[in-house]
């Protein structure tokens, strides 16, 4: 059985340290570049934090606009300026140079954004016009001040202008590759624009894109896995999944089980280094309010998706300690186990739960705050542990 600590290959070219993964989580410690040219910007304090964190075996940075028009919340960045480019620059250095590895999480929100802080004041993007009723975003209020914000009615994607947003996907990889990354996620969960297109009660479309069908509705999410597989390799992309998500607004998925096995099949006929297998409901309202519980995973659906998906799972979702990750892995189901909240305040939590040392706890009012380094990068080693690391 695998063990927590020993090495993985992902996707046959990436060599893991271990089976510890840092989840993607964003954080809006970006830099403000001009708008709408630049976009948000990672920054040194950004490459401080990831470089912080380079004992997991893979770190998979937050979610990264692929576009303008698919930026939903402020002060989360892009990979589609030359500015953008050169801060995640300074981020895959830093991870390397301590002997890291990071993939970037490529991300479109669709109907999850303000007119506020897209380009001309445009209205956001969606597979439908159907608003995410219930849900905000990060965005500007009718004084200039940030805060949360319903999410606003998206105007519909035309079949013409989905096809294009597969290039868009695309170049963005080509982006993440030319600055370093060792691979990307494509964002595929938490009701963001590729999940959108997937849920068969959202997507009313009708075109070939359309949710009649398994084959239309998934098609978009297949397409821009071919598109990205070309710019990156085969074994350096991963797709995000939540099958059972509610967050943002989801309609319940009445056909969830039956395109999670759909999904499993057709991204390990591309070659698809992992699936990252968000499994829990996830509950309404912020990341900073959501309650996330640990949940059983059901071994028979998953069972029967390893049957067909050749490549790694991750499971994240509610792990806090060795043993039930050590547990879930035991199950020889999932490969590799991400903690989320947990990476917060323990920038050596691989270390951690090796030696057994306590976890520290962050203040969830730092998750998204504008003040810097403070619940960002301020969180110490554990004491034992300092003598043995290299210097950042
Ligand atoms: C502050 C914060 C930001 C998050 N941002 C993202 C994100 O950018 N992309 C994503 O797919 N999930 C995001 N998530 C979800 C996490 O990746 C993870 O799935 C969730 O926190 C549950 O795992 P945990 O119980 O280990 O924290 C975020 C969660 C938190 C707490």
């Amino acid at each position: 059985m695998a063990n927590l600590f020993e090495t993985q290959l992902l996707g046959v070219t990436v060599p893991l340290k271990n089976r510890i993964v840092m989840p993607p989580m964003t954080r809006t410690r970006t830099s403000e570049g001009d708008f709408p040219t630049d976009g948000d910007l990672p920054n040194e304090l950004v490459a401080t934090y990831y470089g912080q964190r380079a004992s997991a075996g893979l770190i998979i940075a937050e979610a990264t606009d692929v576009d303008q028009s698919g930026h939903g919340y402020a002060r989360t960045p892009g990979i589609h300026s030359e500015a953008q480019m050169q801060g995640w620059r300074l981020v895959t250095d830093k991870v390397h140079r301590q002997g890291g590895t990071i993939f970037l999480q490529l991300w479109h929100v669709g109907r999850m954004a303000h007119s506020s802080i897209l380009p001309n004041r445009q209205a956001p993007v969606g597979v439908t016009g159907q608003r995410a009723e219930g849900s905000s975003v990060f965005a500007h209020g009718p004084d200039g001040r940030l805060g949360y914000m319903p999410a606003e009615t998206p105007r519909p994607l035309s079949t013409d202008e989905v096809s294009a947003m597969v290039g868009t996907f695309a170049k963005a990889a080509a982006n993440a590759r030319k600055v370093g990354f060792d691979g990307v996620e494509i964002h595929a969960a938490n009701g963001y624009l590729i999940d959108q297109f997937m849920n068969s009660v959202l997507n009313t479309r009708t075109d070939r894109y359309g949710g009649g069908s398994m084959e239309n509705r998934t098609r978009f999410l297949m397409e821009v896995v071919d598109a990205v597989v070309a710019e990156f390799g085969p074994g350096r992309v991963g797709v995000r999944l939540s099958p059972f998500g509610k967050y943002n607004s989801m309609p319940p998925e009445p056909l969830a089980e039956e395109t999670f096995l759909y999904l499993a099949e057709h991204l390990g006929r591309r070659g698809v280094a992992y699936i990252h297998l968000l499994y829990e409901l996830m509950p309404e309202g912020n990341m900073e309010t959501a309650e996330f519980k640990p949940r059983h995973l059901d071994h028979v659906l998953l069972a029967k998706a390893r049957a067909v998906f050749p490549g790694a799972f991750i499971w994240c979702g509610g792990f806090n300690d060795r043993k039930r990750a050590q547990a879930s892995l035991d199950t020889g189901l999932v490969d590799l186990i991400a903690f989320g909240r947990p990476y917060i305040a323990n920038p050596d939590l691989a270390d951690r739960l090796k030696y057994g040392w306590p976890l520290a706890v962050a203040d969830r009012s730092t998750y998204y705050t504008r003040r810097g380094e403070l619940g960002y990068t301020d969180f110490p080693i554990y004491p034992i542990g300092r003598a043995a690391r290299p210097a950042a």
